[in-house]
């Protein structure tokens, strides 16, 4: 008997590759699977394409109902969507709340999140977000959502009352819910059950109708209705795959079966004006972030991660070497001298590949100023191009940033460290990119290499010596976790030393 987890990853593993497929391949079986005919899961799927907001790209043919026409969604409404996968119903759901509104797709399989993330981009949306997570855990605050979406998914988990519980959670007093997944009605044989393709084709992790209903009810949902229901016709081929000829009989004979349902419950309370987007409280989001940023101004107050706080306020600020200050002092005079004279401050970090000290510099640079408020630009550059090491991307997500990834070789990266700030776009470069400053920047020289190695570069009007050691000395040893980890929070300490400095 397989654990919650290993049932869960289970489903990740599958969702991966079906993330990538077309919908094509995707539709000869409900949720991917591959075992099926395409006769059963035509069935499941309702047809979305004359269904407003519809993206076919988001539409892998995975739902088994449309809850989107049933969730009452209004303008300016915030939607949560369990199980997102690639936006399908974000989408059509975006299409119903507006510009006003705000979409959250949850998923926990990374593939599905990009593809959505693509999606949402292309469109433009900057009030769909994707986040990464569990929705036996949903990352969000209480009471955030006017409604709560979600399309064959509940099928999938195997805690549905913890889900159920957490939808409760989220939900503002008065908000509501339409979930379409599939329910079993009577015993099915265990044979059937029991396969791992058909569990994540959605039927195995099925539960009875009435538990299901009960689970709603007992988390404290009023109003409970079922909005639709179909019944879904097993052909033959795979009832002989599992099914004995005397359990063919008795399924056929129509007390047992398999329903696609939509169910819409109601969280008790009374529902209160709705907030602006400007003024909405999205609450600390513990998984990834906004993909497409919330149209939030810079320097307005920003929600940090609170992991990367928890690693901002660990820093060994107070161990930092005298001879260090002094060279930080530096940097410290410069940053100052151009903010009294009311000038644009942009720190080019440059090292030789701008694979990993020169891009932790930057980033680090770039959080501390904006966690102080300090209007800075930060940028990082190189003298060949290669790619942000995934070592150190690794290593900033350890911490607590929030990355999204996109292409192959040296892709590029949007780091987020909080809810609503602007990403901070790191791939690899050379310090003169068309990106950087041409002029009127602070060359910050953080390898001996490149320090050496450049003696002029072009249109800085300051250089700074700042030189950490490579963490990549220890690539592929035990402790090449453990140096990432310590050349990152070494940079981290300083910038936020010296920016600590200039807020003084
Ligand atoms: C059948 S697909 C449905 C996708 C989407 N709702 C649609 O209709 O296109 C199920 C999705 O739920 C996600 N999923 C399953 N269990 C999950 C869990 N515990 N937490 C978050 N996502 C989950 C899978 O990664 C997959 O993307």
């Amino acid at each position: 008997m397989k654990n919650s987890e290993e049932l869960k990853e289970i489903v990740k593993e599958k969702y991966g590759p079906i993330a990538e497929q077309d919908k094509s391949i995707n539709a000869a079986s409900c949720c991917g699977a591959t075992t099926a005919s395409i006769k059963v899961y035509n069935i499941m799927m309702d047809d979305y394409s004359d269904v407003e907001g519809y993206e076919a790209d988001a539409d892998l043919g995975l739902g088994c109902g449309l809850p989107t026409q049933y969730a009452h969604i209004a303008e300016g409404d915030t939607v949560i969507d369990l199980g997102s996968g690639a936006g399908n119903d974000c989408f059509v759901a975006r299409h119903e709340t507006g510009v006003e509104g705000k979409v959250i797709g949850i998923d926990f399989t990374p593939s599905m999140i990009t593809k959505a993330r693509i999606n949402a981009e292309k469109l433009g949306f900057n009030n769909v977000e994707f986040i990464e997570g569990d929705i036996d855990d949903i990352p969000v605050t209480n009471e955030m959502a006017d409604v709560v979406v979600s399309n064959c998914v509940l099928n999938l988990v195997p805690d549905k009352e913890k889900v159920i519980r957490e939808i409760y959670r989220v939900l503002k007093p008065g908000g509501h819910f339409s979930i379409s997944d599939i329910v079993l009605v009577g015993q099915l044989p265990d044979a059937l059950k029991k396969d791992a393709e058909m569990y994540a084709g959605c039927v195995a992790g099925a539960i009875q109708k009435v538990d299901y209903l009960d689970h709603i009810k007992q988390s404290g949902f009023k109003g409970i209705q079922i909005q639709k229901e179909k019944v879904i016709t097993i052909p033959e081929d795979i009832l002989y795959k599992y099914l004995s000829e005397s359990e063919i009989i008795q399924f056929s004979k129509g007390e047992t079966g398999i329903f696609s349902i939509s169910v819409y419950a109601e969280k008790p309370g009374q529902k209160l004006e709705k907030p602006r987007l400007n003024s909405q409280n999205y609450g600390q989001i513990a998984v990834n972030p906004v993909p497409v940023a919330v149209n939030i101004m810079k320097h307005n107050k920003l929600t940090f991660f609170p992991k990367l706080v928890a690693a901002v306020k660990s820093l060994s600020i107070d161990s930092i070497s005298r001879e260090r200050k002094d060279m930080l002092q530096v940097l410290i005079q410069y940053i100052r001298q151009r903010l009294d004279d009311k000038r644009d401050v942009k720190l080019n970090f440059i090292c030789t590949h701008n694979s990993r000290r020169s891009q932790f510099a930057q980033i680090w640079a770039q959080t501390a100023a904006d966690y102080y408020g300090i209007e800075v630009k930060c940028y990082s550059g190189g003298v060949e191009v290669t790619s942000f090491n995934e070592r150190a991307v690794e290593t900033i997500k350890a911490e607590g940033f929030m990355v999204t990834k996109i292409g192959e070789r040296n892709p590029t990266y949007s780091i987020f460290h909080s809810q609503n700030a602007e990403p901070i776009s790191a791939f690899s470069k050379l310090y003169d990119d068309p990106v950087n400053p041409a002029s009127k920047f602070s060359a910050i020289m953080t390898c001996s290499h490149a320090d050496e190695n450049c003696p002029y570069i072009p249109g800085a009007e300051a250089r700074i010596s700042l030189n950490y050691e490579d963490p990549k000395e220890y690539d592929n040893t035990k402790e090449e976790e453990m140096k990432y980890n310590e050349r990152s929070c070494q940079i981290a300490a300083e910038m936020f030393y010296v920016f600590s400095m200039i807020e003084k």
